[in-house]
């Protein structure tokens, strides 16, 4: 089978395409014909060995994917070969950019049947992420004010779902271009990051969520209530001491599991959420798919790559 793999750290040229043989599952495992798989920049990270996770070399990348069950591992009940289903991996976040994927049986769900595979692979990690911030380290609660750095990301999008339909305040930065595209997720201000100053527009916040790091984010502190805390997968905030009266951070890595999934799925049904697909790409371009996450025009969304036909049965999709 064709594979998207690394033997060095580098740039995307340091990607190719390679025959493999098919894995098999173990314990605990399926393999999936895979369809779809998302690119993130968690993908450039591990192929520069920048990722707060280290697998060793040789590796193939990606970690999102949208597929059918191909086999089973000894000791997997809960699915049946030719279901389909979108997840992740493995918690390394590799093996998905590949014509067959192994993946753990408790980092995938069935797929929303409203969503394509193509839909669906650009899903998981960044769907969950915003998850997990918003309710489970934020834990946030309806009427408090919440302002999201990098809203217009694929991270961002989902955050401001989230937040907006559960009665939060939403404050959101963005670029021009994706301005309205926020707002009609449901920000209440939208903030245009390279023109203004979001500490000159908006109140005091019970949580920050941040996907962009750097200086935007240390100047997010000070705005944040006594009590309040910030949230980031970006790395994890070191801020100044005089800064943090009263104030938490936190920063996690995303865990995909079938539960949070199942969540997810329950809400595409119930139509309250709109996934955002950026550039598809054949898996032979995966190259590519990595010069547009370090910054080549792609259309705006995840970049997902394209790997198999698979056609639902009718009524499926
Ligand atoms: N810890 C984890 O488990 C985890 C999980 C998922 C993601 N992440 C990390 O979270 C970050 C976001 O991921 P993503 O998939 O959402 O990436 P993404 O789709 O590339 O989104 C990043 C967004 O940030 C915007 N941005 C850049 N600089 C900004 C600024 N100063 N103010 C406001 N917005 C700004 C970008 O806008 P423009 O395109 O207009 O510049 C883009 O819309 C990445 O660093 C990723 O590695 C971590």
């Amino acid at each position: 089978m064709k594979a998207a793999r690394i033997h060095h750290f580098g740039t995307p040229e340091v990607i190719v395409i390679e025959d493999v043989p098919r894995p098999t599952p173990v314990a605990g495992q399926v393999l999936v014909r895979v369809a779809s798989a998302g690119v993130g920049p968690w993908d450039a990270l591990i192929r520069q060995g920048k990722s707060a996770v280290n697998s060793p070399l040789p590796l193939t990348l990606g970690s999102d994917l949208s597929g059918t069950i191909e086999a089973l591992g000894p000791g997997v009940t809960q699915f049946r070969p030719g279901d389909e289903v979108y997840g992740v991996t493995n918690p390394e976040f590799i093996g998905a950019h590949a014509e067959f994927a192994l993946a753990s049986s408790k980092m995938v769900a069935l797929k929303p049947e409203s969503l394509s595979f193509t839909e669906a692979a650009s899903v998981p990690v960044v769907a969950v992420t915003a998850w997990q911030m918003l309710f489970e380290y934020g834990k946030v609660q309806s009427g408090q004010i919440v302002l999201i750095l990098g809203a217009g990301g694929n991270v961002g999008g989902y955050a401001v779902q989230f937040a907006s339909q559960s009665g939060l305040h939403v404050f959101a930065t963005s670029s021009s271009d994706d301005a309205q595209y926020v707002r009609s997720l449901g920000a209440t201000t939208v903030i245009d990051y390279e023109h203004d100053r979001f500490e000159e527009v908006i109140p005091m916040v019970d949580v920050v969520l941040d996907m962009v790091g750097g200086d935007t984010r240390e100047r997010s502190l000070k705005m944040i209530r006594p009590g309040g805390i910030l949230v980031s997968v970006v790395s994890k905030p070191m801020p100044n001491p005089n800064d943090l009266t009263n104030i938490r951070t936190v920063f996690f890595l995303a865990e995909v599991t079938t539960d949070r999934l199942d969540l997810i799925t329950n809400l595409f049904k119930q139509r309250k959420l709109i996934p955002r697909v950026g550039t598809v790409l054949p898996l032979e371009q995966v190259r590519t798919a990595h010069h547009m996450l370090g910054g080549a025009p792609h259309k705006r969304g995840k970049i997902v790559l394209s790997i198999a036909d698979v056609v639902s049965p009718p009524g499926n999709g």
